[in-house]
């Protein structure tokens, strides 16, 4: 990392003096101030002031594909343009207009493989510069001008993110940033099941995580205590099964178009979706819908509590295999992208002889109906499919079944319980979450290197991070983002950053300019005392 240029706030505000903290207060943010940190960053003298006059200039072309090529990705850019001007144009109250007029100031977002060193962009990275005359977004993807216009949020006051006008300036500091994933996958997960969240409850999430650059939600829709997603041929899963949730509230489930329209706003913010029915264990709300699953012909009752492994599939059943490929060809229908997660977890109630049979069975649906396993990591004691992903959700990183797994192909994603799970309390005073893990602090969450967490795990093998959020002890969007930040942005960190950035003390800096943006936007983040807020 590159030392910003300017004057920090945070430097200036010791000195007595008010003409150096009035300075200090119009510097604009140092280009290295930012999560997650950029991959390279080279300050140059100047900036660029956003003016009332400002235009957004989007421009797309994809070089030797020819016109239609060109149209989809002038198309893109123009979409990324729009979202630009609407995140800018409450608080500054400029017009913005979105442009396919070409020129060489404004903003401008350019669309192309052909630019001098965007091929080693890939789809998702991107390169912002900084000169008294223009701010210049240039990526070779969607996702990747996507990214940038992230980055330059953060780089422009935190009030930029007010909902009505303020008064500015709006100035960005001059230089070149150049971004790179470490990682493809940087994914975060929601538990519809024990408390459900509605669609628009899901939308401020995605918005949430799209500003630290993750790119896939998973969502877990199933589980003891409900079923969330309708499925036409078994409808008794989400009508009945999704009918309560923990503590007996009236749950409630996605029918397939609002499904569907999580999908396409997930994909507006350039997220993936990655759909969870979680088996052959947590399946109590599809027991107790069904009494045909259950092994005795008899449905439990609905299940509003908090235990964990008392429910099973009933393996030797054929009717089971029934109920699993209608459940995996309906949700696979309903998802474009190329993943479906099986669960696997905590199956105490299944005998491992059946497990394995389990899975045996049911990993070739997946791939029938056109999708790549995902498993919690416990399938890797059974056989995992070639081609399928481990989420790896141990404490210890030290699974001798995990690290064969991973050298015979299995591809790992990370989320340690005591490091990434969202919902473990920060400490003893956290009002929410659960402490079977042990308490994760901020420093806690951010300091571990996914390369190597799991001994002998290739490094290859790790396809990149998630961050889970339980919700066994929460229930509206105030209680997620008090468990999400300020931890969500270290995890994304360590999925977007390149190791060589990975410094706790660096990075507190960096996640504490987000708190006055959190305000902004109404985030009800948690305090943590390890890191230094700008604002007490
Ligand atoms: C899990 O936390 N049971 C995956």
């Amino acid at each position: 990392m590159v030392a910003g240029a300017g004057t920090t706030a945070s430097s200036a505000s010791a000195s007595s003096s008010a003409s150096v903290k009035d300075a200090a207060v119009a510097a604009p943010t140092p280009l290295d101030r930012v999560v997650p940190a950029p991959a390279s960053v080279r300050p140059a003298a100047g900036s660029y002031a956003i003016r009332p006059d400002t235009p957004i200039r989007v421009s797309g072309s994809t070089g030797s594909e020819g016109s239609d090529g060109s149209d989809r990705s002038a198309r893109a850019a123009h979409r990324v343009g729009d979202y630009l001007a609407r995140a800018l144009r409450p608080a500054t109250g400029y017009s913005l207009p979105v442009t396919t007029r070409s020129g060489d100031d404004g903003i401008r977002l350019r669309l192309t493989p052909k630019a001098a060193g965007a091929r080693t962009l890939g789809e998702e990275g991107y390169r912002l510069q900084v000169t008294g005359r223009a701010i210049t977004l240039t990526a070779r993807g969607s996702a990747g001008l996507f990214h940038g216009v992230q980055t330059l949020r953060q780089l422009l006051p935190a009030s930029i993110e007010r909902a009505t006008r303020q008064s500015g300036p709006w100035r960005v500091s001059g230089g070149t940033i150049t971004d790179v994933p470490r990682y493809a996958w940087r994914s975060a997960m929601l538990d519809v099941s024990r408390h459900f969240f509605g669609v628009d409850q899901v939308k401020r999430y995605i918005d949430q995580l799209a500003l630290y650059k993750i790119n896939t939600l998973h969502l877990h829709l199933s589980d003891d205590q409900g079923w969330r997603i309708a499925v036409d041929s078994w409808p008794k899963l989400a009508e009945f099964g999704g009918s309560t949730q923990v503590g007996g509230g009236p749950g409630g489930y996605y029918t397939k178009d609002d499904y569907r329209e999580i999908v396409r706003y997930a994909a507006s913010r350039e997220l993936t979706v990655v759909p969870e029915i979680d088996m052959p264990g947590h399946t109590n709300a599809a027991l107790a819908s069904y009494a045909e699953l259950n092994c005795d012909g008899v449905a439990p009752p609905l299940y509003t509590g908090t235990e964990v492994g008392f429910s099973s599939l009933c393996v030797p059943k054929e009717v089971t295999y029934d109920f699993v490929d209608d459940v995996i060809r309906e949700l696979a229908a309903l998802t474009p992208g190329p993943y479906l997660h099986i669960g696997g977890d905590e199956a105490h109630s299944t005998s491992h002889e059946d497990y394995v049979a389990f899975m045996d069975r049911v990993q070739p649906v997946v791939a029938k109906y056109g999708k790549t396993v995902v498993g919690w990591h416990q399938l890797t004691g059974a056989h995992p499919v070639e081609g399928a992903i481990a989420q790896y959700w141990g404490t210890d990183g030290n699974e001798k079944e995990v690290a064969d797994a991973a050298k015979a192909g299995t591809r790992l994603i990370l989320s340690p319980a005591n490091r990434a799970y969202l919902d473990m309390k920060y400490d003893a005073n956290t009002p929410l979450g659960q402490s079977w893990a042990g308490y994760v602090e901020a420093k806690q969450s951010y300091d571990w290197d996914p390369a190597t967490y799991i001994k002998g795990v290739p490094e290859s093998s790790v396809l990149g991070v998630e961050a889970p959020l339980w919700s066994e002890t929460l229930e509206t969007s105030a209680h997620i983002e008090y468990m999400a930040f300020p931890r969500l942005p270290g995890i994304a960190e360590l999925g977007w950053a390149p190791a060589s950035a990975h410094n706790w003390d660096e990075y507190k800096v960096r996640v504490a300019a987000q708190g006055p943006r959190w305000d902004a936007m109404g985030i009800a983040y948690y305090r943590s005392p390890q890191i230094p807020w700008p604002n007490g």
